[in-house]
């Protein structure tokens, strides 16, 4: 028996004993980012896994949606999510299974999340819900999720598919009506609910009228939260509004001293490729820094291309095209 400790979810609010090993390793990795050591010890504690890179909606400004040319797409194959486990699972606290796709169009999601979860791994996956074979309430809590969130962006047919464009929300409804029964049948707190609205002009006024509906629906929590805009994009949804116009809406520019990605967490993208963070970085592969399938994890936290990206932080400037991301990137700080 080893020494365990109790770590509390901020948002779902649950509890999971968490080895020595995982805390230890946390601490380091802050206590690194903190110094901005450029080799650290300590891997990422959470990451961002891409179970899939592709979508049967078509939103105005999702990359995926809109078809702008990227990776390959694809789906994760188990040996792949095996690989993330076998190299980091020891030190992983949590991962968000999604980013670029609908993570549940992977046939193996369900056994995907059941791998990480048996690893005393938080899960939590985003999702347009709108799909009905792959939709399975039992499995959903069975798998040991502990948390949906549901992109809805609207609380009338109407304003819904104005984002969500291709997606069905009585559809949508009725799964996530489906899913409340379903953990009230077997007595689950798990998966804790939040349903999520991106707040954009057209549906501002609805936010009140999605708050009763989440209400009514039973959900464990309302998200709002500001969209982005890809610049490129922006004429498909509003061709009348200029950026600035948009730009109330958008999600704020974030002065950091350092970015916290590069010391404690990672996004995998479906076919095992590593890339520092989840933004734009990780769409198209000319940016990879590796990949889990050929390299060990280890070989490409501690990579030229890392080191150089860390270093940006330092205010040197990177030979790597790769980490110029970092020094371009509008979260770091100026
Ligand atoms: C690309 S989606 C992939 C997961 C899933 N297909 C979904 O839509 O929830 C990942 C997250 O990005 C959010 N998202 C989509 N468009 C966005 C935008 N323009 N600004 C900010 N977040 C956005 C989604 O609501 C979702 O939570
Ligand atoms: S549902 Fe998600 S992945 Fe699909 S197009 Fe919309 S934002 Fe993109």
């Amino acid at each position: 028996m080893g020494i365990f400790y109790l770590w509390r979810n901020s948002i779902t609010g649950f509890r999971r004993r968490l080895p020595y090993k995982k805390i230890r390793n946390a601490l380091l990795a802050k206590y690194e980012q903190k110094r901005n050591q450029l080799c650290p010890r300590a891997f990422p504690f959470t990451a961002i896994i891409d179970p899939a890179n592709i979508c049967q909606l078509s939103c105005p400004l999702c990359p995926t949606g809109q078809k702008v040319e990227g990776r390959k797409p694809g789906v994760m194959k188990l040996h792949t999510a095996d690989r993330i486990i076998e190299e980091i699972g020891d030190y992983l606290i949590d991962v968000e299974l999604d980013n670029w796709g609908e993570p549940f169009l992977n046939p193996d999601i369900y056994e995907i999340i059941s791998r990480f979860s048996g690893k005393r791994i938080q899960t939590s996956i985003s999702t347009n819900l709108s799909f009905e074979k792959q939709f399975d309430p039992q499995e959903i809590i069975k798998c040991g999720l502990d948390h949906l969130i549901v992109s809805i962006d609207g609380a009338t047919e109407k304003t819904y598919q104005k984002y969500r464009v291709g997606g069905n929300f009585e559809l949508v409804l009725s799964n996530l009506r489906k899913l409340v029964e379903e953990k009230k049948r077997l007595s689950s707190a798990k998966p804790f609910l939040t349903m999520k609205f991106l707040v954009f002009p057209h549906n501002l006024n609805e936010q009140e009228a999605f708050q009763k509906l989440a209400n009514e629906i039973r959900a464990d929590r309302v998200w709002f939260k500001s969209p982005y805009f890809v610049r490129t994009l922006i004429d498909r949804l509003y061709p009348k509004m200029s950026p600035e116009q948009l730009s109330q809406f958008a999600t704020p520019v974030v002065k950091r001293k350092n970015c916290h990605w590069l010391w404690t967490s990672v996004a995998f993208s479906w076919d095992g490729a590593v890339s520092p963070c989840c933004f734009g970085i990780s769409y198209h592969p000319r940016w990879d820094f590796g990949n889990i399938l050929h390299q060990s994890f280890r070989e490409i936290w501690l990579s030229q291309v890392y080191q150089e990206s860390r270093a940006v932080f330092l205010g040197q400037k990177p030979k790597d095209d790769r980490a110029k991301f970092c020094e371009l990137c509008t979260h770091r700080g100026g």
